[in-house]
């Protein structure tokens, strides 16, 4: 049975939902699953902006059938070409053999790499600010390379002021029905802030750059590939968000402590700092064993919040290697601009400490705060006046 929903006069929703994949791109857990949009027009020519993943295909071609009502789809507008939006392109071409597939120069030689089917028939190779008239409805295409792949576009529908902006102001979680952000009882922003530092962090240049393309359109929705539709005074919250996140500034101050832990002595080091650093008013708190919580939710409260600690122990005459992985991850994904103080461990050979510090001061705008402490196997009462410290170096750096 279809499920669509028509979200402005002939735009329908026509995309799904997903609560079983455990993993996104087999990495990201997903507690509360996922969405994928795609989006059909009806009008003198009838197109398909973006398809759905695979695991959603047969109610998608479901919600196809039923809006196009008998009619033949025109064009099928590939904004991006990850699985997880393309993967139904040659079914739809095999149902609608003169459909135009409507894309760039990068969107059809990825086509080329993904599938085996002969497409090149099909192809409507689009430029910069190219339009495509579908009849009362209008759409102009805008490159946004790297946002979050190389041949990635958003396609502005210029007659209703609707950007369908690919990965761009997506999210993680699936539906319950309401697809509108207006409409739910709570945005869940931190499973939008996981999406966007986890998915698109890295390019925050490129974010911004699609700022300036689309600034000065007028937007009157916002519907996005993944999550809720952006419509109203939700538009500039998400939007601001996207600002302050592409841009690397924390969204509050507060401190994430996060420790590697394999016998106790480093995390009872970090609950000896919070606990201080409570005591000098720090209120916005927020600690994770690295070992136990995936990175993904850890990174997402590092865009969040301005302070870090790292608290790790040496391992095989190395960074324990699990904080080593986070570290590594988030230099990939060029976290920037937050104030970093350090905890290392060590019993015979001390090599936590060192990396984490080499490795935090490769990563742009990262402010070391505090004197760095080394333990020695253990925290002890002598210990404490190093503790005191680095807690009064952090707490002096809220101010
Ligand atoms: Fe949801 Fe970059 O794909």
């Amino acid at each position: 049975m279809y499920c669509v929903q028509e979200i402005a006069p002939k735009i329908f929703w026509v995309g799904g939902s997903d609560r079983r994949l455990e993993l996104f791109e087999n990495m990201f857990p997903l507690p509360n699953g996922v969405a994928y949009n795609s989006y059909l027009i009806m009008d003198e020519k009838t197109a398909l902006i973006d398809t759905v993943d695979r695991s959603i295909g047969q109610i998608y071609l479901e919600n196809i059938i039923h809006v196009l009502g008998g009619r033949e789809l025109d064009y099928l507008v590939v904004n991006h070409m990850e699985p997880d939006h393309c993967a139904n392109i040659d079914e739809i071409v095999r149902r609608y053999p003169n459909v135009k597939l409507v894309g760039n120069q990068k969107t059809f030689q990825f086509m080329e790499q993904f599938y085996e089917m002969d497409m090149t028939k099909n192809y409507l190779e689009v430029k910069e600010g190219d339009e495509l008239s579908l009849g009362s409805h209008n759409l102009r295409f805008y490159s946004a390379p790297m946002v979050h792949w190389p041949e990635v576009m958003v396609t502005y529908e210029t007659t209703k002021g609707i950007l369908f902006s690919a990965d761009a102001f997506g999210s993680f979680g699936a539906h319950s029905g309401n697809i509108f952000a207006d409409e739910v009882d709570e945005i869940d922003v931190a499973e939008a802030r996981r999406y966007y530092s986890n998915i698109v962090g890295r390019y925050g240049t490129q974010v911004q750059a699609l700022f300036k393309k689309v600034g000065g359109l007028e937007i009157n929705m916002i519907c996005a590939l993944h999550g809720l539709i952006w419509r109203g005074e939700k538009i500039s919250f998400i939007l601001d968000l996207y600002d302050k996140w592409s841009r690397y500034e924390p969204e509050k101050k507060g401190v994430v402590l996060v420790y590697a832990s394999m016998y106790g002595n480093t995390e009872n080091a970090v609950h000896v700092l919070a606990n201080k650093l409570a005591q000098r008013g720090i209120r916005d708190m927020h600690m994770y064993d690295v070992s136990k919580t995936h990175s993904s939710f850890i990174i997402a409260d590092l865009w969040k919040y301005s302070h870090v600690v790292f608290a790790s122990p040496t391992y095989n005459m190395h960074l324990y290697f699990v904080m080593d992985t986070l570290l590594k991850d988030l230099s990939v994904l060029n976290l920037k601009n937050r104030k970093v103080s350090l905890i290392g461990n060590y019993s015979w050979a001390s090599a936590a400490l060192k990396s984490m510090k080499e490795q935090i001061e490769k990563m742009q705008g990262m402010e070391l705060v505090g004197e760095p402490i080394d333990i020695r196997s253990a925290l002890k009462p002598e210990g404490e006046q190093e503790i005191d410290k680095l807690a009064d170096a952090i707490a002096a750096s809220f101010n």
